[in-house]
């Protein structure tokens, strides 16, 4: 064998055994904490608050009505799998979160809930996709962690039995690289529209992707596709350039444009069209207070303009 042959041969051997610990390896992962969580009317409005609003659990774990704009929310944490026309690698669950003990997490210790929330790993010590964005979560508080918990706890027992998810490979081996145990003690980020925008998914949606890998340097610039059924919608720019993004829009109409759609949902919803359908969770975000809507916007305003320019709704 001559040198390159030797050394080809060498580097596969390498990739293969790398690929076989890959395979074979477990999630970075630690047992679960000991702890029941504290309950009090004021931890529950807390944990409601978190839930509804600022993680926005239902947008992917509610059964919604996506026949009608805006995709109310029907029932609770009853659990959603993800239509396939989305591309994703593999069959994807958003798991039934509610107290049910066999369908949902009722049997569940508080610990296990806090350690799938921020860490990624399982009742049985498996790695959940990333799509559930314990990544994000992993900056939760724990003051707001187990306030979470301790609403969980409470969400009415819906007895929905779904398909697990089950990812492809490679990305099946992938993503065992993504749970992380959390150390220490979290507190809250001091800049409370950065922390508002993690825990919102906000990049998750809005930042564009390349074979599931955020796009460097277009952080919040838009363009990610979403097809629904026969519905497609595109994430708008949310960067400060003045052109394609939200250069131009003042602080005051930042808070309008969220808030008017507390108004909108009091009346029935129309129904979904390829013109009004959208994956923005607005009816969620809309409940934000002028305080902390101001708070993500000047989060917003600090990052970097991107010029991209996006067709919301490409097909209409
Ligand atoms: C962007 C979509 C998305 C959001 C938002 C989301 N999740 Fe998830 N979650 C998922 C998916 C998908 C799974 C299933 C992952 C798997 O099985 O590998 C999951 C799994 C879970 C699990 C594990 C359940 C089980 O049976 O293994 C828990 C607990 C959970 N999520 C709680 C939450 C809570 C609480 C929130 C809000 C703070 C939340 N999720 C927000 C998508 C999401
Ligand atoms: C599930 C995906 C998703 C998440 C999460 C999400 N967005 Fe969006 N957003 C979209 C899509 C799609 C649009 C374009 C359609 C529309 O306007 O409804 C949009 C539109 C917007 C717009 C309107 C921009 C304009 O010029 O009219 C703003 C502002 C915005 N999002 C801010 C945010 C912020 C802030 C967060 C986090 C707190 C967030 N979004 C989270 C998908 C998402």
């Amino acid at each position: 064998m001559n040198r390159l042959v030797k050394g080809v041969a060498l580097g596969a051997g390498i990739l293969g055994l790398a690929v076989g610990y890959l395979v074979l390896r477990a999630p970075h992962r630690a047992a679960p904490r000991e702890i029941r969580v504290a309950s009090s009317p004021e931890i529950l409005d807390r944990g409601k608050f978190l839930y509804e609003v600022v993680a926005d659990c239902d947008g992917c774990h509610g059964d919604r009505n996506w026949d009608q704009q805006l995709a109310p929310v029907r029932r609770s944490g009853a659990g959603f799998r993800f239509p396939a026309e989305m591309g994703l690698p593999g069959t994807v669950v958003a798991s039934n979160i509610t107290s049910d003990p066999v369908a949902g997490i009722g049997a569940w210790s508080d610990g296990e809930k806090l350690r799938a929330i921020r860490e990624g790993i399982g009742r049985d010590g498996r790695t959940l996709f990333p799509m559930m964005p314990y990544e994000s979560y992993r900056h939760m508080s724990d003051r707001d962690a187990e306030a979470l918990v301790a609403y969980l706890n409470t969400l009415p027992p819906a007895k929905d039995q779904r398909q697990r998810t089950a990812i492809d490979f490679p990305v099946s081996v992938l993503m065992k690289s993504a749970p992380a145990p959390v150390e220490g003690t979290v507190s809250e980020l001091a800049d409370r529209g950065e922390y508002l925008v993690k825990m919102g998914g906000c990049a998750d949606c809005h930042t564009p992707k390349e074979r599931g890998a955020p796009v460097e340097g277009k952080e919040f610039a838009g363009g990610e596709v979403f097809r629904f059924g026969k519905f497609t919608v595109v994430a708008a720019n949310i960067t400060p350039d003045v052109e394609t993004g939200i250069g131009r829009m003042t602080e005051a109409a930042f808070v309008r444009r969220f808030q008017e759609y507390r108004e909108y949902a009091q009346a029935p919803l129309p129904e979904a069209t390829r013109k009004n359908f959208t994956v923005m969770p607005w009816l969620a975000f809309s409940r934000y207070s002028a305080e902390e809507l101001g708070a993500i916007y000047r989060y917003l305003r600090h990052q970097k303009a991107v010029a991209n320019q996006v067709t919301v709704h490409p097909e209409s």
